[in-house]
């Protein structure tokens, strides 16, 4: 199959990353924007290792869970992987890619949160730019073309207002004087302010959580599953400014916390500690050496890493051997990955959270006790 090759298809299921898997010639071929069901006509664009990607020329047999798309770039742009369908089918293909990654873990719970709305949720956003050809907005899927997204669904009002002027006049393009020809600009919401970097760090300013609503509903139920521990302290890793404990420490007087983080966060609590550290680069026996200094038992530990998750989670666990692990992660594969590796922890109950409707990435809950 090469290149430009029109083949017919039938999408067998869709895989982790939002896309149609279909066997064609006895190829595996991804296409995107489709749904389980669905028979057309696609184009082979190219070929990676043994796998072809492919995109819709014709659609003739569309699933009746296909919808028309709210958003006017979607077929185009790469940001959106669902909104083809209703969102009850999004979240029914994530549940079901889930639950296929943890189908080795035997007994374990799953819960689903849905997020209270599809769009105008994001509080922070970054748009490619390439100065010669004056274009800003999202990768067109598949390419490295730029496609402009000015009337892109997922920020909020904030947001969305300054992406919009972004699209006026030439500001843009004389604020990005100086800066490299092709780069990033972040559009960011906080604290009644937007705030717009060019070519920063990912969360320039300081990392939150990008759906605040869907973090309410992460913040309760962290602050339930500890209560239900009933913990005197807790250590947080890749913890920030203490969102995911903030709740408890304000309610429970005796609550103590110790929070690694890269960047540094002033503490309000007399009870946190605050432990300005690159936890990659830290050898474990350090970290836990950190904690055994304050704490002769570990009661919770929690820990809400990149998407690269935390692969000396075992080694670290050993040494600090917490009741019990909260574990708040944006890549299920990375997360399986380092719960693979624990020894003498029950997963009880995983949840997924819808933190970025629309998209296929999901925020997934691990909740784990010890053994003995
Ligand atoms: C997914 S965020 C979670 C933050 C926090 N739990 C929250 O809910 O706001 C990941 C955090 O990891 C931190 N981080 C990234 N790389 C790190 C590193 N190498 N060492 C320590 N912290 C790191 C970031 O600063 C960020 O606060």
């Amino acid at each position: 199959m090469k290149p430009s090759k029109v083949v017919e298809f039938l999408i067998d299921n869709i895989d982790p990353l939002g896309q149609g898997v279909s066997k064609i010639n006895n190829q595996i071929v991804f296409i995107p924007k489709t749904l389980p069901g669905e028979r057309g006509k696609a184009k082979i664009l190219r070929k990676k290792g043994k796998v072809f990607f492919a995109e819709i020329e014709e659609l003739t047999h569309p699933s009746p869970d296909r919808i028309e798309s709210e958003c006017p770039h979607f077929h185009q742009c790469g940001g959106c992987s669902y909104l083809h369908t209703r969102y009850s089918t999004e979240i029914e293909i994530k549940e079901n890619t889930l639950k296929r990654a943890f189908a080795k873990f035997e007994d374990i719970k799953f819960t689903t949160v849905e997020a209270p709305n599809r769009f105008s949720y994001r509080n922070r956003v970054q748009l490619h730019y390439h100065s010669k050809s004056q274009s800003l907005g999202q990768m067109k899927g598949m390419s490295n073309y730029i496609i402009p997204t000015p009337d892109c669904l997922l920020p909020n009002e904030k947001v969305s207002e300054e992406i919009k002027s972004l699209y006026s006049g030439d500001s843009l393009w004389q604020k990005l004087q100086g800066q490299p020809p092709k780069g990033h600009v972040e559009i960011y919401a906080r604290d009644n302010n937007v705030i717009t970097s060019y070519n920063q760090h990912y969360a320039a300013g300081g990392f939150t959580q990008v759906n605040e609503e869907m973090n309410i509903k992460l913040n309760q139920l962290v602050k339930e599953t500890l209560e239900k521990m009933n913990p005197s302290n807790c250590v947080e890793l890749f913890g920030g400014n203490g969102n995911l404990s903030n709740h408890l420490i304000k309610s429970h007087s005796e609550l103590k916390r110790i929070i690694f983080d890269i960047y540094p966060h002033e503490m309000s609590s007399e009870r946190t500690q605050f432990v300005n550290a690159d936890i990659f680069k830290t050898p474990v026996a350090e970290l836990g050496s950190t904690v055994s200094r304050e704490f002769s038992k570990v009661d919770s530990l929690i820990i809400d890493p990149p998407r690269s998750g935390y692969k000396e989670l075992d080694a670290f666990v050993d040494l600090i051997k917490p009741k019990n692990i909260i574990y708040v992660s944006c890549d299920h594969q990375t997360l399986k990955r380092d719960l693979e590796n624990l020894n003498g922890y029950k997963l009880e109950e995983v949840f997924l959270f819808d933190l970025f409707p629309s998209t296929f990435h999901f925020e997934t809950v691990a909740i784990l006790t010890r053994d003995n």
